[in-house]
């Protein structure tokens, strides 16, 4: 196997490209497909400040690292979920890799700073906690990013995570999640933008990265997320990548390319009918937001009683 680029001894072959890199330009791979997404995508401008959301994964820690070498003024942000040893190692491996970087680390611990951690929301709410786990991380983001002054959130989502999603968008023709999922959510009122500068690669090439650039990471999965839906979507995405390589990022980008317009009005006017919640301001289709809901659940906090039809 040799290198594309300078036909020296490949690290690691991408047959999704029908290429194998040596570590150098596996390194240089991997920039450019961030700088192309973020510039295809017109995801980021340069002086803007990047929070990224940074889980001690192999990806969001790829991620923060690839866009501070892109020259990007990108600082981490870590949420505590509470999920034991689990969530206990990810701080670690957070803080300790924030530290390498030399960049500013906000950290946010659920169960002090919110009042509950995601096994007793899961436990209250007797639903998924993966649903409490993703709506306390979208508030979270977004609320962080607005208080300290960040322009953009940035998430670690890469081309399995998206492909994976997409296909069960389309299973279910779930047409609001559809006109929302794209690589890049303006600001809206309210909101900031998000961006996810890792469409472009696989979680086999984030995984060989971190381990080429010297990053220790979470390799666990999450515990509370096993047979969750995404996991099989994930699966079945893989056998048919094996059997012809290129296909998930077909998937993906012929609908970001020629699919996603179709579904986008559907989103805007889910927008266009939010308020804000009456006991945190986050915009929200009700009085009172998904989170503040859940916080008055698990009995975080007391909602006036006028709001607690619910
Ligand atoms: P997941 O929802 O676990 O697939 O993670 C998707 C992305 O969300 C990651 O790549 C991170 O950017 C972000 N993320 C997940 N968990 C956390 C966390 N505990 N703290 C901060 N960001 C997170
Ligand atoms: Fe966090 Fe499912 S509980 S991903
Ligand atoms: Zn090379
Ligand atoms: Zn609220």
């Amino acid at each position: 196997m040799k290198c594309r680029v300078c036909k020296g001894a490949a690290v690691i072959d991408v047959r999704r490209h029908n290429a194998a890199f040596c570590k150098e330009h596996f390194v240089h791979h991997c920039d450019e497909q961030v700088r192309r997404a973020v510039h295809s995508h017109r995801m980021l401008e340069p002086g803007e400040r990047v929070l990224v959301a940074v889980s001690g994964g192999k990806d969001s820690l790829a991620l923060w690292d690839i866009l501070v070498r892109l020259g990007y003024e990108a600082d981490g942000l870590y949420l505590g979920l509470g999920i034991g040893e689990y969530s206990d190692e990810s701080g670690d491996y957070t803080r300790a890799f924030a530290q390498q970087l030399g960049r500013p680390l906000h950290e946010v611990d659920l169960g002090a700073d919110a009042g509950y951690t995601i096994p007793e929301a899961a436990a209250v709410t007797r639903r998924s906690p993966c649903g409490a786990c993703g709506l306390s991380k979208r508030h979270l983001f977004n609320s962080v990013a607005i208080e300290r002054g960040y322009d953009v959130v940035a998430t670690g989502h890469n081309l399995d995570d998206e492909a994976a999603v997409l296909l069960g968008n389309v299973l279910r023709w779930d047409t609001g999640y559809l006109g929302r999922q794209h690589p890049v959510l303006p600001a809206t009122p309210g909101f900031v933008r998000k961006v996810k500068p890792l469409v472009r690669l696989g979680e086999r090439e984030t995984a060989a990265y971190c381990v080429l650039q010297g990053i220790d990471y979470q390799v666990e999965e999450c515990p509370m997320a096993a047979g969750n839906r995404h996991l099989g979507y994930k699966e079945v995405l893989n056998a048919l990548e094996d059997r012809s390589p290129g296909s998930k990022a077909a998937f993906l980008f012929g609908f970001l390319e020629r699919g996603h317009e179709r579904f986008a009005g559907e989103a805007e006017h889910e927008r266009d009918e939010l308020g804000e919640c009456s006991v945190c301001g986050a915009p929200t289709p009700g009085t009172v937001c998904a989170f503040c809901r859940l916080r008055s659940q698990v009995g975080a906090i007391e909602l006036p009683v006028e709001l607690k039809v619910r």
